[in-house]
């Protein structure tokens, strides 16, 4: 039930830190991880994978695109990431060591559960990253990660997102301990911060009654864009996936190096744009590169929100409204821009009257294809 909460969907922003702690439990101890779910495939044929596909739908092709940033970082396996709709109708190379990873919070998705099925069938290992327990995909794969979100009801995917992510980043950090390619420190540092995220995430959403004025200030918007660059990029494209498919208004999510390769175009004058900055202190500098971003788009009118870590003054003279993040790791960081994007879709559609729990024309679980 929704325990005095106006929507399953606000209700289930607020248990995103409890997802991800419940995710973590158990499977991280001193300062290591442990899938034992992994078991059943073994180390021998862990260590001989030579290619990682994540296949999902939605939000959760966008939490494989989020993990690649994460896996390939840590244990050197090429990650390729598609949607499951497209990846059985292109004769997809497969071998026996090629790991198809599979995303889903119903875990009944019909084209992520044919796209499962062909990879069996042509090969591949197969690996379930599933919500519902019991539910047909993780019953079709070679072993399966459960995500400890609870379940999920709003029709748009929120709590599921960052679990998703946590768990793939688990599965990241197992093979990189099977493989070798992280030391015990490098894997214990992730750790810690892993572990340290829930209560961040718990200071994002104190947050929530001022990005709600937000929303209500722009009820009448007819297209909001969002930015971002790296691990900022996927949150980008969540956070434009939720606008359209809660609040039924035009938004698209770019990664911002992007933009002068056409997007720009689309900037007039107060149209608003959200940007996922990445933290200033961030190993890659991208952080310069994406405030120039916003600068451009400011000089031709756009109105910026910016998610920027807290602390950040290179943002502060160029944005509009700054919705700051606790300091947290690029690949740690996106996990909690989310939930502003995530608040903001809610409170939009609410401040258009809207049932965000059961947007037209979409179903909880698309189990045709
Ligand atoms: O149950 P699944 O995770 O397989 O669902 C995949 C998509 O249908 C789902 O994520 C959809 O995009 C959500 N409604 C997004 O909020």
């Amino acid at each position: 039930e929704k325990g005095g909460w106006s929507s399953f969907m606000a209700k289930e922003i607020s248990e995103e830190p409890e997802a991800v702690a419940k995710t973590l439990l158990g499977r991280v101890a001193d300062g290591s991880v442990h899938l034992s779910e992994l078991d059943s495939i073994g180390d021998d044929a862990l260590r001989s994978i030579d290619r990682i596909v994540i296949v999902g739908a939605g939000t959760a092709n966008f939490t494989g695109m989020q993990a690649k940033y994460a896996i390939e970082k840590w244990t050197r396996v090429p990650v390729e990431v598609e949607l499951s709709h497209e990846f059985r109708y292109r004769d997809p190379i497969l071998t026996p060591n090629t790991l198809v990873v599979s995303t889903s919070q119903s875990g009944e998705t019909m084209d992520t559960l044919m796209a499962v099925k062909y990879a069996r069938e042509n090969g591949a290992r197969t690996l379930s990253i599933c919500n519902t327990q019991g539910a047909t995909i993780p019953r079709e794969s070679d072993a399966v990660v459960y995500t400890h979100a609870g379940p999920e009801v709003a029709v748009a995917s929120t709590k599921a997102f960052v679990a998703q992510v946590i768990a793939l980043y688990l599965f990241g950090l197992h093979l990189a301990v099977v493989r070798g390619t992280l030391s015990k420190d490098e894997v214990a540092e992730i750790v810690t911060e892993l572990n340290a995220l829930p209560d961040k995430m718990a200071t994002v959403l104190e947050q929530h009654d001022s990005i709600k004025q937000l929303a209500g200030w722009m009820a009448d918007t007819r297209s909001v864009l969002f930015l971002g660059r790296h691990a900022g990029y996927p949150v980008a494209l969540e956070g434009a996936l939720k606008l359209k498919e809660i609040a039924y208004i035009h938004a698209e999510g770019f990664a911002a190096g992007e933009l002068k390769h056409g997007p720009i175009a689309l900037i007039e004058p107060g149209i608003p744009v959200f940007v996922v900055v990445p933290s200033p202190r961030d190993p890659n500098s991208l952080h310069k590169k994406v405030v120039s971003n916003i600068q451009e788009i400011r000089a031709r009118g756009a109105r910026i929100l910016a998610i920027a870590e807290q602390g950040d003054a290179a943002v502060l003279p160029y944005a509009d409204v700054v919705i700051p993040i606790p300091l947290a790791s690029t690949l740690i960081e996106p996990l909690l821009a989310v939930i502003p994007l995530q608040i903001f879709a809610l409170e939009l559609a609410s401040a258009k009257g809207l049932d965000v729990d059961q947007p037209r024309n979409l179903a909880k679980s698309v189990t045709v294809e």
